[in-house]
């Protein structure tokens, strides 16, 4: 039996949360792979906040194409390749289609390696995109030192919760920032986060002048809005902010009310906003130190998977659901087979 493809369309940028309007599942025609492509057979398709910004313009991706596959990370195998050096059979990861088959460029394209113990995801959901993202946020632009107050948000999401755990082994008191008790109790009983705050039922400025009373020298932010508010209220002298996300402002039609660098200023604090498509050069030396301390047992890794394409989207929405019930990496398992 000839194989079918089915994909989500991207009809039109969504107006606010409204995803359902702007995407649609559908049959669509097996995709062919150019010169220089390859077809893939998706595996697992990675749902990520910045797919949001995708959806809305040019960012540091082109532009979307409507009437099209929705753009994501996945990871797959290569069913029939067009590109030298990529043979059917090897498993890869890199920008897809949310689609049971992908044809793409091998620009950007890795080749995954055997994971030794770990499941395939984690060569997206630990490695490379997340992990990446947390070891260059809180080296090269937190520039954490041991003995530092350390705060992320969205703490029990993928980035932020590897993160906090980079910056306890680096030997900083660490505090996350999370949308549930379960979640504060995950950070703090399972990653070993010395203290969580849930910014829905707690007062994030009140709790933090408490637990540092010296003020936070590091700020990872995910997520923007009030929470950023409170702990820019709450910042150290010298303090740096390490600006990696703001979930919380990617359905805003308008810009939002922004970051108030009042408490910035009178701190003499950093802010720096980084991408890590800048930094790929130290993707080697982060990917290289969160394999030692996981296989030490320093790090632990937390996927929830959603299964089946046709769940990407509902999955996807709850990114932007405070307190939504999924901790670490979310991904969707496209092909049930997959490990
Ligand atoms: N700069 C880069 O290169 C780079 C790379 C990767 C990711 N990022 C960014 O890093 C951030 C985290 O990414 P991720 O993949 O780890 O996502 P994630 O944290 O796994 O998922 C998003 C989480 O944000 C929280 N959230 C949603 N709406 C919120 C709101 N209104 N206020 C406060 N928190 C809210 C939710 O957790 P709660 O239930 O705890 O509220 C949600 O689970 C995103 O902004 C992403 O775009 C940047």
């Amino acid at each position: 039996m000839a194989a079918t493809n089915r994909a989500w369309i991207f009809e039109h940028p969504p107006v606010g949360d409204d995803f359902d309007s702007a995407l649609k599942f559908r049959d669509w025609p097996m995709p062919e792979a150019a010169d220089g492509q390859v077809l893939v057979k998706n595996l697992y398709l990675s749902l990520d906040p910045a797919n949001r910004r995708w959806m809305a313009g040019p960012t540091y991706m082109p532009q979307i194409p409507t009437g099209a596959p929705m753009w994501g990370f996945v990871i797959g195998e290569i069913v029939k390749s067009n590109a030298p050096g990529f043979a059917a059979g090897d498993i890869v990861g890199g920008v897809g289609t949310w689609s049971d088959y992908s044809a793409v460029s091998t620009q950007g394209l890795d080749k995954i390696p055997d994971m030794g113990g770990l499941p395939l995801h984690a060569a997206v959901g630990l490695f490379r995109g997340p992990g990446g993202t947390a070891y260059v946020g809180v080296v090269d632009i937190g520039q954490l030192k041991a003995g530092q107050t350390f705060v992320v948000s969205g703490a029990a999401g993928s980035v932020g919760s590897l993160a906090g755990q980079i910056a306890k082994i680096l030997g900083a008191t660490v505090i996350g920032i999370a949308g549930s008790p379960e979640k504060c109790a995950w950070l703090t009983h399972d990653l070993g986060f010395d203290h969580a705050i849930d910014y829905q039922r707690e007062d994030v400025e009140a709790r933090l002048r408490v637990l540092c009373p010296n003020g936070v020298d590091v700020y990872f932010e995910n997520v923007g809005g009030a929470v950023g508010n409170a702990v820019a209220a709450n910042m150290a002298k010298f303090g740096r902010i390490a600006v990696c996300g703001l979930t919380a402002q990617y359905n805003a039609d308008r810009a939002p009310v922004g970051l108030d660098i009042m408490p910035l200023l009178l701190n003499g604090c950093t802010m720096q906003c980084f991408i890590l498509y800048d930094y790929l050069d130290r993707l080697g030396e982060a990917t290289a130190k969160l394999a030692e301390w996981y296989g030490a047992g320093r790090i632990k890794y937390h996927a929830d998977i959603a299964d089946g394409l046709e769940h990407a989207l509902g999955a996807f929405k709850t990114l932007f659901q405070p307190g939504a019930a999924h901790k670490g990496k979310l991904m969707v398992r496209i092909d049930p087979s997959a490990n």
